[in-house]
Parts: structure tokens; C-alpha cells; sequence
């Protein structure tokens, strides 16, 4: 069975949360929070909490701010489970990056696991961008986590199982439950720089009965230099480049793009 689902599926931030419970970032950003002192922290496109709770679990303040009821519904849920001093470190609100007004500023402004990759035109990320200098404060850190584009279409791809069955990830979920995953890139639009990629997610039960969820996500692909221009056209100066989550450099073969920039004359 094949179910078409939209991004605001609560079923899919539950999966969500199951497929990257394990993701390597969690170091990176425990390290950028604590850089920020007792400054109040920002996440864009918080999602479901992944990153937002175990920082509010190390005590800093934080905002999180998504446009999917359903993710934020979910990182609801997971903070209500939380003792009242972390419960009392966050807040959540509903918003879209491009056009947020929180009328306060923040010590940092986090945009993980490419959430500015969803931002499909170079005004929506000009916007985004304006809307964060707005809410920085002096000295204020942007720290944006993108993926480092390879050109080469194949890059892009987790083949579906078959031919390319070693490449779909299978993790395990909730009662006994397994889930495996792949992406397709079933379009390219060179001239704006965003792969519309389909995400298929097999649920497979602990009886090996199985069904289908498929989902179609845009991802614009935003490269170095352009990136560099971008942040210096919207008043931004680049403090810090960095190719993974261990701060190595930026380097031809790195996997991420992640900016650490400061507002000019904020
Ligand atoms: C890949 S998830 C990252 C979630 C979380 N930061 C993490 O690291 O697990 C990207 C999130 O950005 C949100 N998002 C996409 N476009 C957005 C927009 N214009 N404004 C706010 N949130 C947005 C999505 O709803 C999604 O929750």
C-alpha cells in the first residue's frame, strides 16, 4: 500500500524523530550553545526537539520556531515528559522564518540540519536572513547548517531497494517496528537550484507485514561562494566555516556547509 502524505503528517514527525535519532550533530550544538554564555537562543525550524531539548536540558533559554504544527505538536509532547527547569528554558511558537517577528534578540540564531535548505528562492533566504539580523543581538552568532552540494546527481540519491537496496537505511522504531528509508531526486531544476526528492519510508511491523509512506520535499541547493555572498549582501560578516560537525575546515570532500556569521553593526 502506498500512502501520499503532506510534510504536516503527524505520523511523519514521528518517524522523523525514530530515523535520526542518531545523527551526529548533537556535540556541534551542545559547543555553539555553550559558546552563546547565558544568551538566549533561537532555533529555526526547530522540528521536533532534536536539537532544541538537549539544549534546553543544559539549561540555556531557548525559542523554538517552526511552520509545521505537527513537528512543533510533537516537540510539545516530548517537553511535557521534561522536568519543570527545562520545560521552563523553552518556548514554542509556530512561524515562518522568512517573516518572524519575536520583538526581542537573541545571543543566537540556529538554523540546523539544513532548515535554510528548505527556503526555495533566493528571496526567501535574502528574508530569512534580513529577519535574523533583525533579532541578533550585538555580537550575536548565526549559525547556519547546510549540506556541502556535490554537482553529481547520484550524490543526491539513497536508491530505492532492489538495484540499489544496500543504500535504503532500516532502523528500528517503536514495538518492534523497523522502518526503511530512501530517497529518490525525481527532479532536478538546475536553473534554481532545487531538487524536488521523493522520500518513501516502509513501515514494517513485527509480523513483516509492511506499507508505504511517500513524501515529495524541495531542497535548494545553496553553494559556498554563493552562500559567502549571500550573508555578506543581507550585513552579515563571516566568522567561521566548517566542513563537519567536528569543526574541521571546509574542505572539497566535506560533507556539510556550516556558517557561523555576525550582524554588521548590530
Ligand atoms: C530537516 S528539519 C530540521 C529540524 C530540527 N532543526 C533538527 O535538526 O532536527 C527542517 C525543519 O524546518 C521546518 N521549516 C521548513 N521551512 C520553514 C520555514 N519557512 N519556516 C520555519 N520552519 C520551516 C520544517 O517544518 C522542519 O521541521
Amino acid at each position: 500500500m502506498d500512502d501520499r502524505i503532506s510534510l504536516e503528517s503527524a505520523e511523519l514527525a514521528a518517524i522523523y524523530d525514530a530515523i535520526y535519532a542518531d545523527r551526529d550533530d548533537a556535540g556541534f550544538w551542545q559547543a555553539m550553545a555553550a559558546a552563546t554564555g547565558d544568551g538566549p537562543i533561537l532555533e529555526l525550524g526547530c522540528g521536533t526537539g532534536r536539537v532544541l531539548l538537549p539544549l534546553a536540558r543544559a539549561g540555556h533559554e531557548i525559542t523554538g520556531l517552526d511552520l509545521s504544527a505537527e513537528m512543533l505538536e510533537r516537540c510539545g509532547a516530548k517537553l511535557q515528559s521534561e522536568p519543570p527547569e527545562v520545560r521552563g528554558c523553552v518556548r514554542l511558537l509556530q512561524a515562518d522564518m522568512t517573516s518572524f517577528d519575536l520583538g526581542r534578540r537573541f545571543a543566537a540564531l540556529i538554523c540546523p540540519f539544513a532548515g535554510f535548505q528548505q527556503l526555495r528562492t533566493v528571496e526567501q533566504q535574502l528574508a530569512t536572513l534580513e529577519r535574523c539580523r533583525t533579532h541578533l543581538l550585538p555580537h550575536g552568532r548565526l549559525v547556519l547548517d547546510l549540506p556541502n552540494p556535490d554537482p553529481a546527481p547520484a550524490e543526491y540519491s539513497r536508491e530505492a531497494p532492489g538495484d540499489g537496496e544496500s543504500t535504503a537505511e532500516l532502523v528500528e522504531w517503536t514495538d518492534g517496528r523497523r522502518i526503511r528509508w530512501w530517497m529518490t531526486v525525481i527532479g532536478y531544476d538546475r536553473l534554481q537550484q532545487v531538487n524536488e526528492c521523493e522520500v518513501t519510508y516502509e513501515v514494517i511491523e513485527s509480523g513483516g507485514a509492511s506499507r508505504r509512506l511517500t513524501e515529495t520535499i524541495s531542497l535548494r541547493y545553496t553553494f559556498r561562494y554563493e552562500l559567502e555572498h549571500l550573508l555578506v549582501r543581507a550585513g552579515f560578516r563571516i566568522v567561521a566555516l566548517y566542513g563537519d560537525y567536528d569543526r574541521s575546515p571546509l574542505a572539497d570532500e566535506s560533507p556539510a556547509l556550516i556558517v557561523v556569521a555576525e550582524a554588521l553593526g548590530a
